[in-house]
């Protein structure tokens, strides 16, 4: 059998990042990933990462910008870590060749973003995650990492409490393997996909949670979900927060400049969860047009326009068939971003031993209820890097573990019962229907009424997956049976976030709920822990890490 000391799932950011680390160590590591390295979804993000290397910042002001942000779910010693670690990752990058933008001294630009105090958002144009997901690629390629590309992970295996390995599909033959290592390291993004309009790839459906959940992993604050201000009105795609960052306003039906009413100072850089809120109450209070507001670049001059934002002049042309050097563009929130995920001490450590986690899949927590734009990339960066120190360190110290054998048949066992079935539904369907329900009241804004729909319709939705069937029936790049797969996993994933929504009866960062509006720190300054039992999903509470910053009231 083959076999490795780390294995990372997962070929973004964070786990290209994580594997380099390993490789630097000197250990065999490996990548298993269910699309080609370059079409993770990091390559989606726009405008860029957060580090205090501005001549007047400090990573102290970007620690409380974060805490600010967080509302105050975030914890304290996870956050001044990501802040204090942030310039010396970024110039890292720098000189791997990454291509920042550079101000007109050369040095690396940095634009404002929302709820930022400072401009400290690093930026290559508005093709950040690009530049960088190319960049660490070939770092993997020239450190010789091994990558099993177009794997699909189906478990992890435990023995005697330790990770031993794991199960995958090789999608171009079917065929399951078997794969031993030492630590695993889960980077397999968010679960977007669980919403109807989502910025994120059709590949973000919350695998790595589900894999970490079955493993005895608990997950945390999944209620919390980002709906970013500026997506595209038909397809969803990202609209960069950096076009406000240069300058961009946001205007409703009758032509106001409306954020003056919810963010009197911050306006259109106030923090996503604000914006987004305000966005749909103007749509709901009937001053939207056709769902939508609208961006408006059209004073920021084409030359700057085509400089510094190019790829979302090219994606509103292509997609909506607006140039935005002449028109403002229709844009609504999206679901963006998930706060939660796979619980990871500040090493990116589980609670199984050899189980790490790092990037959107992990809450170590420092987003906390509402993550700050240019923050997700450098938590893949910071968080990637410390995970692959400590998945080393365990490999170091502990050996490969027996494989047991019953874990394949068990595996291809529970993929035969899905393949053999005869008839039944569609997976799609219910795809479609978990993705409505969800954005409809699961979204922007919640209510008691509207979650509790939403679980009973994930219970029905749950029963009939039961009887789901496939029409494909081979073992050639079955995108059905993956697909299918996915769809559990989805499934999983959005009876925790409205689980978790419906217990949290007050309002913080994105989880607003129009019966409870205030934050209520005296019963909810706690996170929420998440863990599988006999295929049911119990709910624990956790204490916030506060260092510095006490609560106070958010306003910008
Ligand atoms: O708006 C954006 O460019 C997205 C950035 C982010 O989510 O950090």
């Amino acid at each position: 059998m083959v076999s490795h000391d780390v294995l990372i799932i997962g070929a973004g950011l964070a786990g290209m990042r994580a594997a380099i680390e390993a490789a630097r160590q000197g250990l065999n590591a490996a990548i298993v990933t269910k699309v080609h390295p370059v079409r993770s979804h990091s390559v989606a993000a726009q405008g860029g990462i957060n580090a205090a290397i501005g001549e007047n910042d400090s990573w102290d002001a970007h620690a409380f910008d974060t805490v600010k942000g967080s509302d105050y779910l975030g914890d304290q010693d996870a956050i001044e870590i990501m802040c204090k670690e942030a310039p010396k990752d970024i110039l890292e990058l720098d000189s791997m060749g990454a291509i920042f933008s550079r101000d007109e001294k050369g040095r690396i630009a940095q634009r404002p973003f929302g709820g930022a105090g400072f401009p400290r958002t690093c930026f290559a144009a508005d093709r950040t995650g690009h530049a960088l997901l190319h960049l660490l690629y070939e770092q993997v390629v020239k450190c010789g990492i091994g990558i099993y590309e177009e794997w699909f992970v189906l478990s992890i295996v435990i023995e005697d409490e330790k990770v031993c390995g794991i199960i995958a599909m090789d999608i171009r033959t079917g065929i399951l393997h078997r794969l031993q290592a030492k630590a695993i390291i889960l980077a397999t993004g968010g679960y977007g996909r669980v919403y109807r309009n989502s910025t994120n790839a059709l590949i973000n459906t919350g695998d790595g949670m589900n894999l970490a959940l079955d493993a005895g992993a608990p997950l945390m604050d999944m209620e919390f979900v980002q709906f970013h201000p500026t997506t595209l009105k038909t397809t969803g795609i990202l609209v960069t927060e950096g076009a406000r960052g240069e300058g961009a306003y946001l205007l409703n039906s009758i032509g106001q400049r409306f954020m003056s009413k919810y963010a009197p100072n911050a306006l259109e850089l106030a923090s996503r969860d604000v914006v987004s809120r305000a966005e749909q109450q103007e749509i709901e209070e009937g001053r939207g047009i056709d769902g939508c507001v609208l961006l408006d670049l059209r004073h920021l001059g084409e030359e700057k326009i085509k400089e510094r934002l190019p790829q979302i002049r090219s994606l509103a042309i292509d997609f909506e068939g607006i140039d935005p050097v002449k028109e403002p563009i229709p844009i609504k929130p999206g679901a963006h971003y998930s706060m939660g995920g796979i619980k990871t001490d500040l090493s990116g450590a589980t609670k199984v031993k050899g189980l790490f986690a790092a990037g959107e899949c992990a809450c170590v927590s420092v987003h906390g209820a509402n993550r700050l734009g240019g923050n997700s990339l450098l938590d893949t960066i910071v968080f990637g890097r410390r995970a692959g120190i400590s998945a080393s360190i365990y490999a170091k110290e502990n050996n490969i573990k027996e494989f047991p054998d019953y874990q394949l048949k068990e595996t291809a066992h529970s993929i035969a019962v899905i393949t053999n079935r005869r008839q039944g539904e569609r997976g799609s369907v219910i795809r479609d229907e978990l993705a409505n329900i969800m954005i409809k009241n699961v979204g922007v804004f919640r209510d008691k009424e509207r979650l509790f729909a939403a679980k009973e319709k994930i219970k029905e939705l749950k029963e009939r997956y039961n009887h789901v069937y496939l029409e494909d029936k081979g073992d050639i790049f079955n995108t059905e049976l993956l697909e299918t797969i996915e769809l559990k996993n989805l499934l999983t994933i959005a009876e925790c976030i409205v689980l978790g929504a419906i217990n949290r009866t007050e309002s913080r960062g994105a989880h607003f709920r129009l019966d409870y509006p205030k934050r209520d720190d005296e019963t909810w300054l706690k996170h929420t822990m998440f863990y599988k039992k006999d295929d049911e999903i119990k709910i624990d509470y956790k204490d916030v890490a506060i260092t510095k910053h006490k609560p106070m009231e958010r306003k910008y």
